[in-house]
């Protein structure tokens, strides 16, 4: 059921590979509570061509290439963005992460650092990047809302979650920092949000996934929260109903943050 809550609000989607992508649900949910949007991804994402059936299926929405690394990329995609909207956007997505090191299977203790930068950069700079352009160019409404994707080896060691771990405290970090800043400018929310472990491309490249994603359901008194349900709650962050919520991680993950043990998984150790 939709509650027309993003009516006549324009955004920009960073993030949708593919049906499975968390981006993908949260493009469709934007557009289906009134929301215009141009979507966004690497060009190297794009030539699979996947992202043409999202954008068809909501409203064909412009799609705009930009490596989230190239200033250049990032000022064309806001300044065309713009043009296309006829003015500022209202919302943006940040929905990106990438890690060469655990494509590659390297360990937290035997990192590439060629492949470190690129993931700080590809997974967290990539914020700032956006939201410093989005500043510098005025593209951003009063009281617009930036949501970033964030998960909890950000607090807590999750050991497969390799350099990651610290790209997601960075990009918290920065959601922070930047959600002071762009408040005093002209009242701009930062928050990012803390996802339950979600099968799709980037989710499932975490080793021992499987494992960990049942082990998540076993420890949230809610279970894991899915990716629709992500998006339902982005729409609330980038709705006018959460104005004042701003600079916050926030999880959404069925409770798993806040539980020391469940009686799943106290059965399973009696086992
Ligand atoms: N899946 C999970 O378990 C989970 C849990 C918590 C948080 N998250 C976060 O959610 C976000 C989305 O991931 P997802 O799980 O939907 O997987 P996904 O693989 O569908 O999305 C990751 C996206 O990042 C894009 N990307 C990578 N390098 C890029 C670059 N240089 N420029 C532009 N885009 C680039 C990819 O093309 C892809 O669309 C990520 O930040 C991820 O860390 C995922």
């Amino acid at each position: 059921m939709a509650y027309n809550l993003l009516k006549g609000k324009k955004g920009i989607i960073f993030g949708a590979l593919n049906d499975q992508s968390i981006a993908w649900k949260i493009a469709e949910k934007c557009y289906e509570e009134g929301a215009e949007i141009v979507l966004t991804n690497a060009p190297i994402a794009l030539r699979m061509g996947e992202i043409n059936k999202l954008a068809e299926s909501c409203g064909n929405a412009p799609v705009i290439p930009a490596d989230v690394t190239s200033n250049d990329d990032l000022k064309n995609l806001l300044t065309k963005s713009m043009e296309h909207f006829g003015g500022q956007v209202d919302f943006i997505l940040h929905s990106v992460g990438m890690s060469m090191n655990m494509r590659k299977n390297n360990p937290y203790t035997a990192l590439n650092y060629d492949f470190t930068h690129k993931t700080f950069d590809i997974s967290a700079m990539s914020f700032h990047r956006v939201l410093q352009l989005a500043y510098q160019m005025d593209a951003i409404r009063e009281w617009g809302s930036v949501v970033a994707l964030t998960y909890i080896a950000a607090q807590r060691v999750f050991p497969d979650y390799n350099e990651m771990a610290d790209a997601k405290a960075l990009l918290e970090s920065i959601g922070r920092s930047f959600g002071y800043n762009y408040a005093k400018k002209n009242k701009v929310r930062i928050n990012t949000v803390s996802q339950s472990p979600t099968r799709t491309t980037a989710g499932s490249g975490v080793k021992g996934f499987e494992g960990f994603i049942t082990f998540a359901e076993k420890m949230s008194p809610l279970g894991n929260a899915t990716a629709e349900d992500c998006a339902n709650y982005c729409v609330t962050l980038f709705s006018d109903l959460t104005k004042m919520v701003t600079m916050q991680n926030l999880f959404h993950d069925g409770g798993f943050s806040f539980t020391g043990v469940t009686a799943e998984v106290i059965e399973q150790m009696e086992k």
